[in-house]
Order: structure tokens, then sequence, then C-alpha cells
């Protein structure tokens, strides 16, 4: 075990989840990104379930650089993103669409043909969460699935609710996700307020979970999510229930964790 990254247990019966805690956001990105590429090298076709927001930038900078240092060969790599702005024209410099290229696609040698993101622009917005809901399945669901994690818990664009939703889905997305992500946009007004997003089902079905988050505004959210109760209110805490899910965060997302022990 090295000093810049300490493994962390809940003593939490029935809790699988393994926390990572690294010192700070470039040992965070180069720990996610070594958990991505040992999936990568172990099956050169896996299917990589991948999430936007500023937090997993970091980890793919570092997955770009094993691709270029020939560590890394993503050509028969398919992927599935969690989430899309709706309305959303792909080719908004704001769409997840857009993200993905400008943060991964564009800098690897991924077919572009075995990308997917949901379609924000689609004239029948519930027929393509049907469709990517077939491709999820089809593909039997992720070899890992990448998240970030919202201020209030959210994973993808699943918001806090009163009951878990499964498959992908429209949603409408809460004032504080709004606000969250309007430091992307020029005005808050320019943020779209629905999304559509894969459901709580297509994320458990992958075989492997992987969630990244740093700084202290992530704090309550980790916390809550892995030491209060499973409950839809706090979307993420069903990730207590998956057999194999690893958060890699920093010390400050880590600081309101009460009963998390070193390993
Ligand atoms: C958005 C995305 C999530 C992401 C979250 C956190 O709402 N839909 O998938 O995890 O933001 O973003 P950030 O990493 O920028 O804090």
């Amino acid at each position: 075990m090295s000093a810049n990254a300490i493994w962390y247990v809940s003593p939490k019966k029935g809790s699988n989840v393994k926390v990572l805690v690294c010192k700070d956001y470039d040992i965070l990105s180069r720990r996610a990104a070594a958990l991505v590429a040992s999936v990568v090298a172990d099956d050169p076709k896996a299917t990589l379930g991948l999430a936007t927001g500023s937090s997993p930038v970091g980890m793919y900078q570092n997955l770009i650089k094993l691709y270029e240092d020939g560590i890394l060969d993503f050509s028969k790599i398919k992927t599935i993103n969690l989430d899309e702005y709706y309305p959303l024209d792909p080719s908004n410099d704001q769409s997840y669409h857009y993200f993905m290229n400008d943060n991964l696609f564009d800098h690897i040698n991924i077919d572009k043909n075995n990308v997917h993101v949901p379609d924000g622009n689609a004239a029948d917005i519930n027929k393509a969460a049907e469709e990517y809901e077939k491709l999820i399945n089809d593909n039997n669901g992720t070899d890992i699935q990448v998240l970030g994690i919202g201020q209030n818990g959210h994973i993808g664009f699943n918001e806090p609710a009163d009951t878990f939703v499964g498959p992908t889905h429209v949603v409408e997305l809460t004032e504080s996700t709004i606000k969250a992500n309007s430091r992307f946009f020029d005005k808050i007004e320019d943020v779209p307020t629905k999304a559509i997003s894969m459901g709580i089902a297509g994320i458990m079905k992958a075989k492997k979970v992987l969630l990244v988050a740093n700084g202290e505004n992530k704090a309550d959210a980790i916390a809550k999510t892995l030491e209060g109760p499973i409950t839809p209110h706090v979307p993420a805490s069903i990730l207590q229930l998956h057999p194999d899910v690893t958060f890699i965060i920093d010390e400050a997302a880590a600081s309101k964790l009460q009963e998390y022990r070193p390993e």
C-alpha cells in the first residue's frame, strides 16, 4: 500500500464497497485509470460504461496517455455512456456527446461505430430511451461502469426520488442539478431542464462499478451514499448492494465518512 492512497473498508454488514482515498486529484485520476485499463487489458473487446462531468476528466487524460504510450488498444472496445441532456444537439459543445469526443474518443483509436451516447436530439425521446435500454440488455450490461456523483447523490441523471427507476428514462432535472451544472453554460437559463439517463438497472448490471469523486462539495453525498440507508432519495446508495464496486475519491470527498476504517 502506498502512502498517497489508502484502502478503506466498511464495518457495515453486507457492504462490499471498497474505498480508495487518494491524497489528491492527480493520484485519484491515475488510480481510476489503472482500474479501467485493467479491464481493457484483460478483454480488448470489453464494454466500458462511461460518464461525463469534471470528476473523470483526469482519468480520461491518463487513459489517453496509456494509449499514446502503446499500452492500451481501444480498437475493439465498445462504450455505452450514461446520459445526455434533452433536448440538445450532439454537436452542441455542452452536449455529453461532444464532451466524450473532446475528452476521450478523439484522442484514442476507438471505432466511433462502437461508441454509444443517448440521443438528446431524438424526435421521439421515449422511443430513444427504449432503444437504449435494449442496447444495454443486448450487450448484457457493461464490463465496468464509471460513475461520478451529484452533490445530491445522483448517478447518471438518476435524481433523488421516491422510487428507483430501473430502465433508461427521461428525467426532469432537479433545481440543485441545474444550478450545479450551470457552471458549464453561459447562463443558468441555457441549462436543459431534462435529460435521458440510463436507469439504476443498467448501472447495477455492470460487472464492476467505479465511482470517482473529488472535492469537499461531494463529502455529504459520499457519506450518505456509503454510510446512510439505501434509499432512492440518495440514488448512489443502491451501490451498497453491488457485488464489485470501488470508490476512488480524494481526501476532501472522504472527509465526512465516520464508519469507514483503514483496511
Ligand atoms: C452530471 C452528470 C453526472 C455527473 C455529475 C457530477 O449531473 N449527469 O453523471 O456524475 O454531473 O459532475 P461533476 O463530476 O462535474 O461534479
